[in-house]
């Protein structure tokens, strides 16, 4: 990618035709390409039949994708190289699939940019399908970072927490894995929730998980909890809606307890992804009525607002965690 900040005209051409690469991708997957190629070498010709394409189409296409390293080529043929094989193939254990689409479903969307800016009206994606559909890539997505959070966050002598929007129960249900003693709620809407349970079915830690489903503004915290787990969360509202919900989380948190806020933050320190967190506001003007991304700064203000007590920034180690590793922590007055 070409370095920022954009300087010279040749870097300001090669972003804005930086499209190309995704829209490639994007296509593959839409045709579902890898899962049709599977193990196979196909020949052009043969795949075009097959996606029931255009024979000089899918040569371009297949070109294309061989050059980018997701095929191999065996003399006119080609087949799916091993990240193929194993994250973009339906029929793989490891398949990404929800979060593909997710991604794929936002590059369509960030197609409605401009009138968005013009009418900020968050695109719809609420029907019972589509919020599943997102749990479960919430899921693939949370996998990796939940295992490395629970392994570094200090949750010793905390018997009850709440994963707050906790979605698919990602979070929740490796701290449960990590702490014998833990019991977890998850309090999300009913959709979600049926996704974490199917989830927590199989898992022997997944006994010790209850769902609770609500609305984090219209209905009470569904009891009292050591520690609140807000992942994923600031982001989608705005910062009076935050800290209404703060203040709400408070009150049901016994003094001494805490909270445990997990985003992506506008840092004031070098080595910090602010691209990302920018890009990411925009996301959240595409799907969402009054979400953005905050300073941590800001995060801490509104939290001793809202009468938490000395908060601060954890960082996990480099590279590990979600978004930039960086969660923040408040104690209850
Ligand atoms: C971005 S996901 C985060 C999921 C999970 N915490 C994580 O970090 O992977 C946000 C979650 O908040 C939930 N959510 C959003 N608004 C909500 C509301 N008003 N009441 C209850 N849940 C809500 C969504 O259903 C979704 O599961």
């Amino acid at each position: 990618m070409t370095p920022l900040p954009i300087r010279t005209m040749e870097q300001f051409k090669d972003v804005l035709y930086a499209f190309r690469l995704p829209g490639l991708l994007a296509t593959a997957l839409e045709l579902d390409v890898f899962t049709h190629m599977g193990k196979r070498v196909w020949t052009p010709k043969v795949l075009a039949r097959a996606l029931e394409a255009n024979d000089r189409a899918v040569e371009i296409l297949l070109r294309n994708l061989h050059t980018v390293g997701l095929l191999f080529k065996q003399g006119a043929a080609y087949g799916v190289g091993p990240l193929g094989r194993t994250y973009l193939n339906r029929n793989s254990p490891d398949y990404q699939g929800a979060y593909l689409d997710l991604i794929v479903q936002q590059w369509q969307s960030w197609a409605q940019l401009k009138t968005v800016i013009r009418d900020p009206k968050p695109i719809e994606n609420s029907d019972p399908a589509s919020r599943r559909s997102f749990t479960w890539a919430m899921h693939q997505r949370s996998l990796k970072p939940a295992r490395e959070v629970a392994a570094q966050l200090n949750l010793k002598n905390v018997t009850s927490l709440l994963d707050v929007g906790g979605g698919p129960g990602t979070y929740a249900l490796e701290f449960l894995r990590k702490h014998p003693k833990l019991h977890a709620g998850i309090w999300d809407r009913a959709d979600a929730l049926d996704v974490a349970q199917q989830i927590a079915e199989p898992l022997r830690h997944g006994a010790r998980l209850s769902c609770h489903a609500g609305d984090l503004f219209n209905d009470p915290v569904p009891g009292t909890f050591d520690v609140m787990w807000v992942s994923n969360v600031v982001h989608m509202f705005s910062p009076v809606e935050n800290r209404t919900l703060f203040y709400k989380l408070r009150r049901a948190i016994p003094p001494g307890g805490r909270i445990l806020i997990q985003d992506t933050f506008l840092m004031n320190r070098p080595g910090f992804n602010v691209l990302e967190t920018n890009l990411f506001a925009i996301t959240m003007l595409l799907y969402s009525r009054a979400g953005n991304t905050y300073s941590a700064q800001e995060v801490q203000r509104w939290l001793t607002i809202c009468g938490f007590r000395q908060p601060r920034c954890l960082q996990l180690k480099k590279g590990t965690g979600d978004w930039d590793g960086v969660i923040i922590e408040a104690t209850r007055r």
